[in-house]
């Protein structure tokens, strides 16, 4: 059994990992000669939208999937329809994720609270998004944005308008700012028979738009309860098959819906070693047609990317019960090159040490209360 990867970043990796226990192979296609996943399976170099490679891909593979967001629908469409190739997550549902204004959308129709929103592809039309959802707020590029670029937070108008020309001639979105208490993200999987399983909810920091710490499971049930209906909501609605991520802010005990991914997702790493069965595994499962695996939680996990560069090895294994996954990726500023992740017997001893880790790795990041 071979499964086709579009992308051959650290998801694609973890999605490798994952996959050989189970007799499962891999193929990858990524442009990048050092792509984090080439150092455990194939890849293959070239362009995302090489219809070549593409069909190569589909002659080779049960199925293909992808690790990155931001590949090209109209390729992988036009290759589905021409080839027959089977590719999961499904496609509209990639779609409406790549465009932020097609999952406001989405959200509206599926009876899913969100933010107030506007479409802005002019001043006039800036003006009006101001009048109409008000200030604070923030100005985003519609598509190709990820861990927080192509956005800027503007408190005034006169912000607003500089913020439109600093992000450029490209169709926009202006969101009402939400003051909110914390982030939550939920994770589920839908398979080919339309069998269903969800995670337990994540507690997410970011820092500068990128995710720092995930702690799960959080929060009270009710949370978890609403968060599980929206997601399924979105999983029935494209009848998903796959790994899907809904992330929410928090407002007074309300759950806000902001972005979907339709992927294995950065809140759900610490599911390899704190739940039954991983993210990636379940991805996997699911597009293949198998069973689901047991989503149940086996402690209280606490997830640290790993941003920039790896702190040395050493000082990170001294650390009990710490697990260390290193993407294997050159050192840059605001690059994800790993995370670890803790597992414990209580929520209390596992902020505990995941407050001092904090700490050290991101002094910048406040370790937020329990929730
Ligand atoms: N409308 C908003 N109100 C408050 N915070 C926001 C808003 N939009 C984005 N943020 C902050 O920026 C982070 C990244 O924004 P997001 O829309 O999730 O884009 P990305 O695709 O980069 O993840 C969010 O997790 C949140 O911390
Ligand atoms: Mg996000």
């Amino acid at each position: 059994m071979t499964v086709g990867v579009v992308g051959g970043g650290q998801l694609g990796r973890m999605l490798a990992l994952a996959g050989y226990p189970l007799g499962i192979d891999f193929l990858f296609l990524d442009p990048s000669r050092d792509a984090p996943a080439g150092k455990v399976a194939p890849v293959v170099h070239g362009a995302f939208t090489d219809p070549h490679l593409l069909k190569w891909l589909t002659r080779e593979c049960e199925v293909l999937t992808f690790d990155w967001e931001n590949i090209s629908v109209e390729a992988l469409r036009e290759h589905a329809s021409r080839r027959g190739a089977r590719i999961c997550p499904p496609l509209p549902a990639l779609a409406a994720a790549q465009d932020r204004v097609c999952e406001k959308q989405l959200f509206e129709r599926l009876g899913i609270p969100t933010t107030r929103w506007r479409a802005v592809g002019s001043p006039s039309q800036l003006a009006r998004a101001l009048a109409e959802v008000g200030l604070p707020g923030v100005l985003k590029t519609r598509r190709l944005g990820y861990d927080g670029k192509g956005q800027l937070r503007v408190r005034t108008r006169e912000e607003a308008h500089r913020a439109f020309e600093t992000l450029g001639d490209v169709p926009l979105i202006y969101e009402q700012w939400v003051p909110f208490d914390c982030e939550v993200s939920i994770i589920g999987a839908r398979s080919r028979r339309g069998e269903t399983v969800v995670y337990p909810l994540n507690g997410n920091v970011h820092a500068d738009g990128i995710l720092r710490l995930t702690r799960a499971p959080f929060g009270p049930p009710r949370w978890q309860r609403t968060a599980a209906r929206h997601l399924t909501r979105c999983l029935e609605h494209f009848r998903y098959v796959g790994v899907l991520t809904v992330e929410f802010f928090v407002h007074k005990g309300r759950l806000i819906a902001n972005e979907i991914a339709p992927r294995v997702h950065n809140s759900g790493h610490w599911t390899i070693e704190g739940s039954c069965t991983s993210q990636f595994e379940n991805h996997l499962r699911a597009i293949l047609g198998l069973p689901l695996g047991c989503t149940r939680a086996l402690g209280h996990s606490a997830m640290i990317n790993l941003i920039g560069e790896l702190a040395p090895r050493e000082r990170l294994l001294a650390c009990e019960g710490l697990h260390l996954h290193d993407y294997g990726k050159q050192p840059r500023p605001g690059r994800k090159v790993g995370h670890c992740t803790l597992v414990e017997d209580s929520a209390a001893k596992r902020d505990r040490l995941a407050r001092r880790l904090l700490a050290t790795l991101a002094p910048g990041v406040r370790f937020p209360r329990a929730a």
